[in-house]
């Protein structure tokens, strides 16, 4: 979480940091900030919330707006300090000459503080970058060199960081430092550009140099000069960025949750094409790399990942298990990297990722690398830092997604496992359920016209969103396959509408959720047709018997249970292994809805960020 943007070169800086920050938005909007140095003369305009604040401050700043061709900037999400304007990013030491914006924690802050405070550091905000502001201007004080301090500050400092920092004594240059925490510096002509992500640079350059850990730079108008953990000299690729500058517009949707929600049938496509050409084919994965030989030899899979990634991993769980054979866990990363894992060669470890940037599985798979494990990862960012870590890269494509919710990544995630467990079992010469397998396959085909299908009149939904907008809590249930779509309903519900809504196994239900239930309590029941139809509707049975209000969400419901029901919403025919992919998007448009006719901030809810890059 947090952004960090830099330019420097012949641009007013003011515009391209602006630009950039927007872009950036979806790491944090706590608050923003820039720094404009012209000369030795630095400003630095900060202010809370969202970043049309700092747009609106700036409009009466045009001058120094106009004169300014060198600035850092910062969209922060608050981990140490209130989102307040003293809180905000750029921040500087006692004597102002130095300027640092920062993406990261430092672990070391309280003791560092301690440390500076008795040399006589005086501390305005409660933040851990303004600890790491005065310690660089500290270590400035003994070489008077900016690269020098960094280099040997980062050197003192425990966590995550990305830094940028200008000094009012070296004006033609930005000092960045990467530890844990992304950096990309995108490469112009006359001019240079940092950025926490590269949607931040992408109208002003293809070219980028991608920062290791580590590793510190000195970025001038001309000229980019990296040095390793050892302080030496060292020169990194210059990579061509991998997408087109994109118009990332709403297309006409009022929120990109929406637009993203309708991208799905389009990502189903995207995630196929070219590994499943038709229903008697089998799966092609090139980019998986272990041979059919080390594929027999895997003994178990591990799932890393958080959130609805997470959720799509427990989907895969199910379809690893039934069709490759191979036992599956699947775990929090942030629970995983706290415990003694077993993994070895014979695992085969899946990091699932959005963003590719999420600190705890990036930990999670830092770790296991060093067991010698096969690590795939499945991500929608392929230029990520998780990306760099994989042995085996499944980039799923679903385009940008902007909206702090999740949807279709999820949608293309789960795709990608459906490919993945299909091949595996492919690969181990696995034959007992080649005829299921092939009417999946072609379900699979069929998927984005029955996506379309269900999204073609939502009207439905919209009615049933404005009669349960005003509950207070909502339980999801579902059993089998479908039980990680209740925990996905119930999380995409609670982040944007703030409702408290869980999402149980529905055979938990009796053992102790019921005990909330009542006529104040909708609960919210998946029944696909499949084994657990009946034992689904039996819980439904009982938490009707409690009064709760009753919504099914199914592929069918026999005529003779429908009045059990208080609202039906019915889904385009699929089979119980797919359904997953369907009920979502029914549940992502409830959610939606809800949080739309609430008013809430869809795209961007509350104290959440898109990109959770810390621990
Ligand atoms: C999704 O709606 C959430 N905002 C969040 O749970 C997210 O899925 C989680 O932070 C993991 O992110 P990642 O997929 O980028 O790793």
């Amino acid at each position: 979480m947090c952004g960090i943007i830099g330019y420097i070169g012949d641009r007013k800086a003011s515009e391209v940091l602006i630009s950039g920050l927007s872009h950036l938005e979806y790491r944090g909007y706590d608050s923003s900030g820039v720094a404009l140095m012209k000369g030795s003369d630095v400003q630095i305009f900060k202010a809370q919330g969202k970043l049309n604040n700092l747009i609106e401050i700036l409009k009466d700043k045009q001058d120094t707006c106009s004169n300014a061709h060198i600035g850092i900037g910062h969209i922060r999400w608050a981990t140490h300090g209130l989102p307040t304007t003293i809180n905000a990013h750029p921040h500087t030491c006692d004597c102002k000459n130095l300027t640092l914006v920062h993406n990261g924690i430092i672990e070391n802050y309280q003791e560092l503080k301690e440390e500076l405070t008795t040399l006589g550091c005086h501390f305005v905000s409660q933040t851990d970058t303004e600890v790491a502001a005065h310690l660089i201007a500290h270590e400035y004080g003994k070489t008077k060199n900016l690269l020098k301090a960094m280099q040997s500050a980062v050197k003192k400092i425990k966590g995550a960081f990305a830094f940028c920092a200008i000094h009012k004594n070296e004006p033609d240059r930005i000092v960045v430092a990467k530890r844990n925490a992304p950096l990309v510096i995108g490469v112009g002509q006359d001019e240079n550009f940092i950025a926490s992500d590269i949607p931040a640079i992408i109208e002003y350059t293809k070219k980028a140099i991608y920062l290791s850990d580590g590793q510190v730079g000195i970025v001038k108008k001309n000229s980019i000069e990296i040095y390793d953990e050892n302080d030496l000299v060292t020169q990194n690729k210059i990579e061509n960025l991998p997408f087109e500058a994109i118009a990332i517009s709403k297309m006409g949707y009022k929120h990109f949750m929406l637009k993203e929600i309708h991208e799905q049938s389009d990502v189903v496509r995207n995630v196929l094409s070219g590994k499943l050409l038709s229903h008697d084919d089998k799966i092609r994965l090139e980019e998986f790399k272990l041979t059919p030989e080390k594929i027999k030899k895997i003994q178990r899979v591990q799932i890393v990942a958080c959130g609805t990634s997470l959720h799509a991993g427990m989907v895969g769980k199910y379809i690893i298990e039934k069709y490759a054979g191979i036992p599956v866990d699947v775990e929090p990363s942030s629970e995983y990297i706290y415990r003694e894992t077993i993994a070895d060669e014979n695992t085969l470890v899946i990091g699932i990722s959005q963003s590719g940037e999420t600190a705890d599985t990036i930990t999670a798979i830092k770790q296991v690398k060093e067991k010698n494990s096969h690590i795939i990862i499945i991500t929608n960012r392929a230029d990520s830092t998780m990306a760099r870590l994989a042995d085996s890269l499944l980039p799923v494509s679903a385009g940008i997604e902007v909206s702090v919710a999740a949807t279709k990544s999820y949608m293309a995630q789960l795709i990608s496992l459906y490919m993945l467990a299909i091949y595996l079992m492919e690969q181990k010469g696995i034959e007992k359920y080649n005829d299921e397998i092939v009417n999946l396959k072609q379900e699979l085909i069929e998927l984005p016209n029955k996506v379309e299908a269900l999204l073609e009149n939502t009207d439905n939904i919209k009615q049933l969103a404005k009669k349960y907008s005003s509950y207070k809590d909502f339980i999801f249930i579902a059993r089998g396959i479908n039980f990680p779509s209740a925990l996905e309903g119930a999380l995409k519900l609670k982040e944007i509408s703030y409702i408290n809504a869980t999402g149980y196994g529905a055979g938990e239900l009796k053992h102790g959720p019921i005990a909330m239930l009542d006529e104040n309590m909708p609960v919210l029941a998946i029944l696909n047709r499949g084994i657990v139809y009946d034992k689904v509707l039996s819980n439904c049975e009982e938490a009707k018997a409690r009064q709760a209000k009753l919504i099914g969400v199914a592929d069918y419901i026999a005529s003779k249970d429908k009045d059990l029901f208080d609202d039906i919403v019915i889904i385009p025919s699929v089979s119980d292994t797919l359904s997953p992919a369907l009920n979502i998007i029914v549940l992502q448009l409830l959610a939606y809805y809800i949080a739309e006719y609430l008013g809430k901030d869809v795209d961007q809810p509350r104290n959440l960020a898109k990109s959770v890059t810390v621990e």
